[in-house]
């Protein structure tokens, strides 16, 4: 039943360590109207969003303080750690206390073991911009070490990130890709299409935060200079969204556009849903012909998948 296949994505670390930033850049309009509609009735988790048709973002704060450690580590334990698919935890690369926050780390990844076990652990090296770039990696890989010491037996995949340039939605990308469903299988239909239609470049985008989880390349389009394009198209397509609610007047998350086309003397490319969970971008040579089959092959795939 439903009911039973609703897990929960965590998103814990110390207050001020940058949680309620990156949500608000990875899914930007979709939590202010969540949280407010939920509002009053949530009396311990701080907000709510939901992605991926059946997961629910829940953001914790760990400040290591009484409160924290009483209520979540202990009376509240089986509630907040049951039923949990992922834990996003992130350290703060600035914070002081480093010896604190492991013992806290330590207390949820525990708390994890004994209610999810099969929970996937990622964490985030956070405010990696702090540091001088020459020192990045080599901090970055000696917190790695640490915090797998302290896992409690899970395998910890870990990323540095800062708000400021594309690591976070290249770490937030890469989580998102291992919990798409069946991703291989839409792996594979990506490239016989790319092949079918010579399209330079089919992009796969999660549909609500709008980061690409997959994408078929030829040579033709590798030949594009703009190596952060991916990054750039999330945030492109995310203010067209916005844009359509404020002139529609429905909410923000409401209008979910059906298709996008553009055509131009170069290349022609069109977005369109996919499946219940991904749009696609396909970006093919100048012609009709490409074009319209490709699209049509989409429309047709997405009645296969849905
Ligand atoms: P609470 O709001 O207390 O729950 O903390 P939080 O974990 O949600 O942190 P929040 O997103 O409020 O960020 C705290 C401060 O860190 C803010 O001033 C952010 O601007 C800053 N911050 C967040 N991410 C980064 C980052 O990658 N680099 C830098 N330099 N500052 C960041």
């Amino acid at each position: 039943d439903r009911k039973a296949k609703k897990k929960k994505v965590l998103l814990m670390g110390k207050s001020g360590s940058g949680k309620t930033s990156m949500r608000s850049i990875i899914f930007s309009n979709y939590v202010a109207k969540d949280a407010r509609r939920l509002g009053a009735t949530i009396d311990v988790e701080h907000s709510h969003v939901k992605f991926l048709g059946n997961l629910t973002l829940n953001l914790w704060d760990c400040g290591g303080q009484d409160a924290f450690m009483e209520n979540y580590l202990a009376s509240q334990r089986d509630h907040v750690f049951s039923n949990v698919g992922v834990l996003i935890y992130v350290f703060d690369i600035e914070s002081r206390e480093f010896d604190r926050d492991m013992v806290t780390y330590s207390a949820v990844v525990r708390a994890l073991r004994e209610n999810s076990p099969s929970a996937a652990v990622f964490c985030l090296i956070h405010k990696m911009d702090l540091v001088q770039a020459e020192y990045r990696q080599k901090l970055f890989d000696e917190r790695t070490n640490l915090v797998k010491e302290r896992s409690e037996g899970f395998k910890i995949t870990s990323f540095a990130t800062s708000i400021w340039d594309q690591t976070l939605y290249k770490a937030w990308a890469s989580i998102i890709y291992t919990l798409i469903p069946n991703l291989h299988v839409l792996e594979g239909y990506l490239r016989e299409l790319a092949a079918a239609v010579e399209a330079e470049e089919i992009i796969l985008f999660e549909r609500t935060t709008f980061l690409v989880v997959t994408s078929v390349t030829s040579e033709i389009g590798a030949l594009n200079p703009a190596h952060d394009r991916f990054e750039r198209l999330s945030t492109i397509i995310k203010t067209f969204k916005q844009s359509l609610s404020r002139h529609t007047g429905l909410p923000r998350s409401s209008p979910q556009f059906a298709e996008f086309q553009v055509k131009t003397s170069r290349f022609n490319f069109f977005i369109a849903r996919l499946t219940s969970n991904t749009y696609v971008l396909v970006v093919t040579p100048p012609g009709e012909a490409a074009f319209n089959t490709a699209r049509i092959n989409v429309l047709t795939a997405r009645n296969d998948f849905a």
